[in-house]
């Protein structure tokens, strides 16, 4: 059956020395602890192999934040998904919506960074989520099923299984809203039932479906007591063990 996950994405923060220092107090904090999901940090490329290299990662999975959309060659400055699996990582975050927003990124970029994730055995951790004003004018609806279909229903069933999905509304990132519980159910069932659609009901009951969000200490529990929320893609609260420890305890 289906995993639960918390996975902090650090974004653009962390030199190497502050990143290694977060990755190993976390592995202190984790050890001999009983924990109830699947943990997941996604760093910066810089500390993949050193993160890698000092923590256990039988506790704690390292993924990277994005990867280029081609396999090798003359693309300078860009980092392949066979270069983030040498490091020892086992995650990448795609489609963020800061990448969609900032770095233009569309479903048919995703789609092939996708593919290249998956032909080297990295799990997409692949986001979706509305903008506020199509959260106000009811489209999300279809703006995430535009966004599933064009990026990933091209998949086989064998290859959709191995993703995991990532809702993040838009306005509810670093901005200090959050999705209700309420809203959060509603669309989280809306993907899987999008999947099931596609893909059938035992493909769609088995694929996480994390929140993303400023989910919290404070509205974690609440949010992952629902049916269809799987766990949470957490951004500001994964910078600090003290906030990012209870999101994880919030499984227990
Ligand atoms: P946030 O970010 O938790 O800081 O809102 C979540 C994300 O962008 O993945």
């Amino acid at each position: 059956m289906r995993k639960n996950i918390v996975a902090g994405n650090w974004k653009m923060n962390n030199t190497l020395q502050e990143g290694l220092e977060l990755a190993e107090e976390l592995n202190g904090a984790l050890e001999g602890k009983e924990i109830n999901c699947d943990v997941v940090i996604c760093t910066p490329y810089i500390h993949l192999a050193p993160v890698c290299a000092t923590i256990d990662t039988d506790l704690i999975g390292v993924g990277a934040e994005n990867c280029a959309d081609h396999l090798s060659g003359a693309y300078t400055g860009e980092i392949s998904a066979p270069m983030i699996a040498s490091t020892g990582a086992q995650y990448v975050i795609l489609g963020h919506s800061e990448r969609r927003a900032y770095y233009g990124e569309t479903n048919a970029t995703l789609k092939t960074k996708t593919e290249l994730a998956l032909a080297n055995d990295l799990t997409p951790i692949f986001c979706v989520g509305e903008v506020l004003e199509e959260r106000e004018n009811g489209t999300f609806f279809d703006v995430v099923k535009t966004q599933l279909e064009e990026a990933l229903f091209g998949f086989s069933a064998e290859d959709f299984a191995k993703i995991v999905i990532a809702y993040e509304p838009v306005w509810a990132i670093g901005t200090g809203k959050t999705a209700s519980p309420a809203q959060a159910q509603e669309i989280h069932a809306f993907i899987r039932k999008t999947i099931a659609d596609k893909y059938g009901k035992e493909i769609a009951d088995g694929i996480s479906i994390l929140y993303g969000g400023s989910c919290n200490a404070s509205n974690a529990k609440e949010l992952f007591a629902n049916a269809d929320v799987d766990g949470g893609l957490i951004g500001g609260a994964a910078l600090k063990v003290e906030t990012f420890m209870p999101i994880i305890e919030a499984f227990n």
